[in-house]
């Protein structure tokens, strides 16, 4: 091919330095832009916009008519002929293939090289080139590698879109974006939600190449972590077919009512386990663990306070834990707890602890195991 050697002589004559430049096979007056790459959903279709020049040759025949063909380079034996609008050489293209794969014809000269894929199939996915003849002379091959188009053919599936975090208690939004064909019905998009009492809606938008669907609804704390899915039905009958998306809900909510959980320690080492008790037995001298906890979304903070509040015993840490070690008559008392997120404070839970030091409360001891 000219272009080939003449990309070789430029090489010998100036300089090795433009060895990066070889790779590339430009002839003047020849140009092509396209989007690159380009995906589409499986079964879908996609219309890849592209724009090329081309020198017509004044020894050619004015009358001669220009032909396009489009190229995939996914075949093993070499480019395969996918579109054309060349009458002689359409019957090169399979009928399955050419039924699926289109190119502008009627604007071909005005320079438009725009290329259609219809229910696109996985083996569809690879490189694509045009090419042009036009009588004798212009016959040229775009094959620069930015005038190639890579197409990506992916999984139909909706997208689902939420914006920032739920609220419980809030109105909210989410959204499911469905691809479309130019050409092709639009399809129907139907929702499968966890809201019972919650106001729902639904509403679609229909934009030129995709649809949105949008769920209006007030989630609650019970909704966190169930699951919505958005179906698109596109065709009817035979021709029926569906692609869904699943999410899982992140709803903020703000706290419920704590509970504590730990441990009493004997010094002796034995152990007592505090499930949510409201009321706590404890001898002089053994240490006192709890945590408090409450289901909420994002964790909260916990604040923890003496009941009434007390300055001559030992000042609980403001943290998750409660921590009192070598326990004294004074530590006994109210203790409470509370739990804030960015959503709000659960109610305060309290408990009282009892520290006793009569010898029968070692009955109590009983329930000691350990760990
Ligand atoms: C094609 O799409 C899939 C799915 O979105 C993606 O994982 C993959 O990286 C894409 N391939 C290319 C070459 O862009
Ligand atoms: C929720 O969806 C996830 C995947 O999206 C799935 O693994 C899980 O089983 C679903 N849960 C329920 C309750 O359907
Ligand atoms: C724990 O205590 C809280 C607050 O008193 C209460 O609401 C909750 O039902 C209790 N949970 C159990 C398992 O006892
Ligand atoms: C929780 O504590 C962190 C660190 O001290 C602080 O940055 C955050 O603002 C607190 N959150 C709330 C809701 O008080």
């Amino acid at each position: 091919m000219g272009c080939h050697h003449f990309e070789v002589l430029i090489l010998a004559v100036i300089s090795t330095l433009l060895l990066w430049e070889g790779v590339q096979c430009h002839k003047d007056g020849y140009s092509l832009v396209v989007s690159s790459p380009v995906t589409v959903q499986r079964g879908l279709c996609v219309e890849i916009p592209c724009r090329f020049t081309y020198v017509a040759s004044s020894r050619d025949d004015p009358n001669a008519k220009l032909y396009g063909y489009w190229y995939a380079e996914n075949d093993r034996h070499g480019p395969r002929l996918v579109a054309t609008n060349n009458p002689e050489r359409i019957y090169e293209i399979d009928p399955r293939v050419r039924r699926r794969f289109g190119m502008a014809k009627s604007t071909l000269n005005q320079g438009d090289c725009t290329f259609t894929i219809t229910d696109a199939e996985a083996s569809d996915k690879g490189l694509y080139h045009f090419r042009i003849n036009k009588g004798h002379t212009a016959k040229y091959s775009y094959s620069a590698p930015e005038e190639k188009v890579y197409v990506n053919v992916t999984e139909r599936k909706p997208d689902i879109t939420v914006f920032g975090p739920l609220r419980a208690g809030q109105k909210e939004s989410i959204f499911c974006k469905a691809q479309t064909c130019p050409f092709s019905e639009v399809p129907q998009i139907t929702w499968t939600h966890v809201f019972k009492d919650s106001i729902v809606e639904t509403s679609r938008t229909v934009n030129r190449d995709n649809v949105v669907g949008r769920l209006d609804f007030i989630p609650t704390a019970a909704d966190h972590q169930k699951n919505v899915t958005c179906k698109a039905i596109y065709g009817e009958g035979f021709n029926r077919k569906t692609a869904e998306r699943t999410i899982t809900l992140n709803i903020n909510y703000r706290p419920r009512t704590p509970r504590f959980s730990g441990y009493l320690k004997h010094p002796n080492g034995f152990l007592k386990k505090i499930i949510n008790g409201s009321q706590i037995e404890a001898q002089p001298g053994d240490s006192l663990l709890l945590r408090c906890t409450a289901d909420a979304n994002p964790i909260g903070n916990v604040t923890w306070l003496r009941t009434p509040q007390m300055s001559t015993t030992q000042q609980p840490k403001l943290n998750q834990e409660l921590k009192l070690s070598g326990l004294k008559l004074q530590d006994e008392g109210g203790y409470k707890c509370q739990v804030k997120n960015q959503e709000g404070s659960s109610d305060w839970s309290v408990f009282y602890l009892h520290v006793t030091g009569q010898q029968d409360a070692y009955k109590d001891y009983s329930e000691y195991y350990e760990p």
